[in-house]
């Protein structure tokens, strides 16, 4: 075989072998590249005698023909087998059902969702955020909070007791959110402006009422703090709440004893449709409890209340977010059916923020 031949019958077993279109185009570069074994073979035309020219020459002529046709044909099989891959693996079946995003999975759920909206509106009305222990002792609970050894009061609250320590001492699980007042008295210097949600407990349960519950209290301490701060405080953080622009709150006198004066408030609202609209109407409806905070427990807090004054309140979360989105059972709240979670749930990454919209 001459060696045009063998260089022939090589070069066409690698075109045939290659198996993508990059190992076609290396076959190309080592045959017909600058370099390549056949350009190499053309470069020694000029040196030929017209006869060998005529002969030798012409047969090179036809080798790089024949295989620069046996590699364009061979491209263009594996760019159209290369296409039919892709094809293949990117098909999308139109008629699937369309597949969920992990962050459209699951819902939040709406106690969580209203302390989230509560604590944005408070949060952007300059309070800072304050916790406190769910196990709380009796000194918290009740005495730091002006409620007497033996005094009536507290019985009204149903505490959960728990069993005497070494030291005979009976803790409580928290009746309400109010002993975080104290603890945060005794942790910072006034001015005080804080909000504290958490879960309370008490021995009760109806359609509106659950033995665990969840409250937002909230505390100004201050210099020349008075009665109209309360009001002011109380109706902003309504009208932002209930979404409206303008609300009528009724103080009615009431009786905590950890404020002087107290108050409960009403708010107005229209209860004729199927749900309670709140700015309109000629109904009543009970939100929260609240009052200036009472001399003896600023004392209890070390602050001197010849000095300073304080406005707190107290609201049930789960009350609020029954008024706000509609849910009629309280009990419903703490079922974990999954049924009720999908269709009261919100969305996971809807967050409440005053700028971005409070509810969805
Ligand atoms: N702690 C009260 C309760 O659970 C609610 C309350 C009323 C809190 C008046 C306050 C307040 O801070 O000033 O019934």
């Amino acid at each position: 075989m001459s060696d045009l031949e063998s260089l022939k019958s090589s070069l066409l077993d690698e075109i045939e072998n290659a198996s993508d279109e990059a190992a076609i185009e290396a076959v190309r570069v080592n045959a017909l590249g600058k370099k390549g074994s056949i350009s190499e073979l053309l470069k020694t035309l000029g040196k030929m005698t017209p006869e060998e020219r005529q002969t030798r020459g012409a047969a090179i002529n036809a080798l790089k023909n024949e295989i620069g046709d046996a590699i364009a044909a061979k491209k263009t099989v594996l760019k159209e087998a290369a296409i039919n891959a892709r094809l293949a693996a990117e098909t999308v079946d139109v008629s699937l059902p369309v597949r969920q995003s992990p962050a459209e999975i699951g819902r939040i759920h709406p106690i969580s969702q209203v302390t989230d909206e509560i604590t944005a509106i408070l949060a952007d009305m300059g309070f800072s955020i304050a916790e406190g222990p769910d196990i709380e002792t009796d000194y918290y609970n009740f005495t730091a909070l002006n409620f007497p050894e033996g005094h009536p009061a507290r019985e009204m609250h149903d505490t959960f007791f728990l069993p005497p320590d070494e030291n005979g001492e009976r803790k409580v699980l928290r009746t309400h959110t109010s002993p975080v007042q104290v603890r945060t008295m005794e942790a910072q210097k006034p001015p005080i402006r804080i909000a504290i949600p958490g879960k309370t407990y008490r021995q009760d349960s109806d359609a509106t009422h659950s033995p665990m519950f969840h409250q937002v209290e909230g505390l100004v301490i201050d210099k020349m703090i008075h009665v109209g701060h309360l009001r002011w405080a109380l109706e902003e953080f309504c009208k932002s709440f209930f979404e409206v622009d303008s609300v009528t709150m009724r103080f009615r006198p009431s009786y905590f004893p950890f404020t002087e004066p107290s108050f409960e408030v009403d708010i107005q609202c229209d209860r004729s449709g199927p749900i309670v609209k709140f700015g309109e109407g000629s109904d009543w409806m009970e939100i929260l409890g609240c009052g200036m905070v009472n001399p003896n427990v600023l004392r209890y807090g070390g602050i001197d209340p010849d000095e300073y004054q304080g406005f707190a309140w107290g609201m049930g979360i789960d009350r609020l977010a029954t008024l706000k989105y509609g849910m009629p059972d309280l009990r419903d709240y703490f079922n974990a059916d999954v049924r009720w979670m999908n269709h009261y749930g919100f969305r996971p990454l809807d967050m409440p923020t005053l700028f971005g919209g409070l509810s969805f």
